[in-house]
Parts: structure tokens; C-alpha cells; sequence
């Protein structure tokens, strides 16, 4: 507890900082031990092969130099990889930065930042940080997006993440691109997950000038630690987003590491493979042994166990070690929220769902 003396230091925070609730990311268990985390949706896989040599033979002279401030290398190994130029790509710490550059460099107090509920939460936070006036839609009840509902005005920001996170739903693209072909404000589709969907809408920031695709190496390229995120629109909308970064946004370590992962595909791929299989069979247990679970297209599904509350689920799993990720929002509080893991995990857990609801 802050001492009174330390609480009085509170009188510099401004307006927005007193009335801001932190983004919670989920618990990172301070148990040690053998312990299942599948709450935050890493990869439960090693990073790339490449990346590590990468990192083993960095010549750390270097660190003794700024990195590159505009990022040329790591553009360009991303362009070769995606099949697209460097002058379309925009790269931060992690997509998060990349998000909240967006709201930095085109939201105004004229704007309406829009995102759907549930989903990323971080959107919430980043609209209070930046004292922009959002408005949640609320998901159908089988927490579909009817896209009708998106206010249809220029003002708009519109973040979309697809698949949706929390419940992971997918939208096909042709949805969203006959969606975009009418929509006159700006839509920000979040594609963390979109390597463990069947297509992407990566070809949709060629196509039109009023979208930002988002892209992490958290995710399918097992490197959540690295913080790299990078983000496709055209350039115009690019250059606005240099104009706002921090000039040394990417330190030289992650720089070098994500050049060597976009050369280490295959692996990434692999390893989606795999974890795309186990999410059906994860998910046909789950259904069988009669949970609910939503045909989620990342790497994790949201299940309501229907026998016990999801919160008794959540805390005798915790009991067991096995860390899944419980929300207490009135959409989702009947739900957990399982990463998938590795084979052997998976069996660890369906064997602990066994024994807790019979
Ligand atoms: C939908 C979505 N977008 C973005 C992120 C942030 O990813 P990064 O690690 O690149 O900041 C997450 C993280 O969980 C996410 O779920």
C-alpha cells in the first residue's frame, strides 16, 4: 500500500490518467514447477530455429548503437515474405504499439472509435488513453458480428479483430471486403490469429485505402517476449504512422530476431499445423464430454462447461496448475478461455476436465 504521502502524488495525474483502468493482461502464475499456462494464447512451441541463432550470434557491440529507426531491414524481409512492398508495412512493439500509434496518428476528439463486444479489450483502454470518444457493439447471442450495425460515418475507427478474440469466431473475407467496399470510415483488421484460419485479409490493403491490417510474431511465430508487430495498409497511411512512432521503436535485438523468423516459415507453419489439428480434437472432446464450445479459428477456444460454472472450472483447474484464462464480464463469465497446447498438455487437461466434472 502506497503511503499517504506517496497517494498525494496522484494530484499530477491529468484527467484521463485518474479515470483510466489499467488493461489487465492475464496472470503470468508465479508457481514454478510443472505447471500447464495456456491463459494468454503463446505458442506453446519453441521459436523458430532461426531466430535463435539469430540472437546466439548478434554481435553485441552493436547494442552500442541506436537501431534502425526506420526499421529498412525488417520492412523488407516482411515485404518478401507477404508478397508485398516495404513502403506498405509499418512495424511496433508488439501490435499493441502498432494500435495505439492508430489512435496517435488518425483518432481526434471528432472521431468514434468502435470495436464489437466481447473482444480485445486493449481497444477500450487505448480509446480512454486517448480520449476518444468509442461506443461497443454488442455480439448476437451466439456472439456472431452482424456488420449492419457498424455506424457507417468517415469519423469512424472501426477494430475488428478476425478471428475475434476471446471467442475467436471468424468472419470470411468476401464478409469484409463487401463490408469495406461500402464503409466510409477507417477499419482496423486485428489479424492476430488469422494464421490458424483458413484465409486472410491481407490482400485488402491493396485493394482499398481505408484499411490497416495488424499482424504479431506472438502468436504463430511462438515469440510473444519479442514484442514485434507489424501492420499492411497503403502507404499514405503508413507514412502517418511513421510520423507518430517513437523514432527507436524497435530495439536492434527484436529487429534482427523477426528478420530471421519471416526466413523461418515453414517451421511457423509446422507448428500451426499442429496446433490447428489439436484445436478439433480438443474441441471434439470438449463438445462430446457436453461443454458448449464456439467453432473458434485461432489458437484457443472458448468452451462453457454446463455442468459447473465456468468459474469453479477455471479454480479447480488452478488447483491443478493448469492455467485457463476465466472472464467475469457478463458475456463471457460462463465460458473459459483454453490456449491450445501441445498434445501431452492437452491430454493433461481433458484428463483433469474429466476428474473435475466426471
Ligand atoms: C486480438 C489481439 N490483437 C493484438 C494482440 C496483441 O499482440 P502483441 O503481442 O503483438 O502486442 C492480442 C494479444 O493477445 C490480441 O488478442
Amino acid at each position: 500500500m502506497p503511503s499517504k504521502k506517496a497517494k498525494n502524488a496522484a494530484r499530477f495525474y491529468n484527467e484521463i490518467t485518474r479515470s483510466l483502468e489499467p488493461y489487465i493482461p492475464g496472470e503470468q502464475p508465479k508457481v514454478t514447477g510443472s505447471i500447464i499456462k495456456i491463459n494468454t494464447n503463446e505458442s506453446p512451441f519453441p521459436p523458430p530455429p532461426k531466430v535463435i541463432r539469430a540472437i546466439k550470434r548478434f554481435p553485441f557491440e552493436a547494442l552500442r548503437l541506436y537501431p534502425e529507426p526506420d526499421i529498412h531491414t525488417l520492412r523488407a524481409a516482411i515485404a518478401a515474405r507477404y508478397n508485398t512492398s516495404a513502403d506498405r508495412i509499418h512495424c511496433g512493439n508488439g501490435s499493441d504499439e502498432i494500435l495505439a500509434d492508430i489512435f496517435n496518428a488518425f483518432a481526434s476528439k471528432k472521431s468514434l472509435a468502435v470495436f464489437t463486444d466481447p473482444t480485445y479489450t486493449l481497444y477500450v483502454t487505448l480509446a480512454k488513453r486517448f480520449g476518444i470518444p468509442s461506443r461497443s457493439i454488442p455480439t448476437e447471442s451466439d456472439f456472431s458480428i452482424d456488420l449492419d450495425k457498424i455506424p457507417n460515418r468517415a469519423n469512424v475507427l472501426f477494430f475488428l479483430a478476425n478471428p475475434n478474440a476471446q471467442t475467436g469466431l471468424f468472419i470470411p473475407i468476401e464478409t469484409v471486403r463487401k463490408f469495406l467496399a461500402g464503409f466510409k470510415g477507417l477499419l482496423i483488421l486485428d489479424e492476430a490469429y488469422v494464421d490458424f484460419a483458413a484465409e486472410s485479409g491481407l490482400s485488402l490493403a491493396k485493394e482499398f485505402d481505408n484499411i490497416i491490417v495488424t499482424r504479431t510474431c506472438s502468436k504463430s511465430f511462438s515469440l510473444c517476449g519479442l514484442r514485434v508487430g507489424y501492420c499492411f495498409a497503403n502507404p499514405v497511411l503508413i507514412d502517418g504512422l511513421a510520423r507518430v512512432k517513437d523514432s527507436y521503436n524497435l530495439n536492434i535485438l527484436s529487429q534482427r530476431a523477426a528478420t530471421a523468423a519471416m526466413e523461418d516459415y515453414e517451421y511457423v507453419m509446422r507448428n500451426v499445423k499442429r496446433i490447428v489439428d489439436e484445436r478439433e480434437r480438443v474441441f471434439s472432446v470438449l463438445t462430446k464430454r457436453g461443454f458448449t464450445v464456439l467453432p473458434g479459428q485461432g489458437n484457443f477456444l472458448l468452451a462453457n462447461p454446463n455442468r459447473i460454472s465456468a468459474k469453479e472450472l477455471y479454480e479447480a483447474l488452478k488447483k491443478r496448475n493448469i492455467f485457463v484464462r476465466y472472464f467475469s464480464t457478463s458475456r463471457l463469465r460462463d465460458y473459459v478461455r483454453i490456449t491450445i497446447g501441445t498434445r501431452a498438455q492437452n491430454d493433461t487437461l481433458l484428463k483433469a476436465i474429466h476428474g473435475i466434472v466426471g
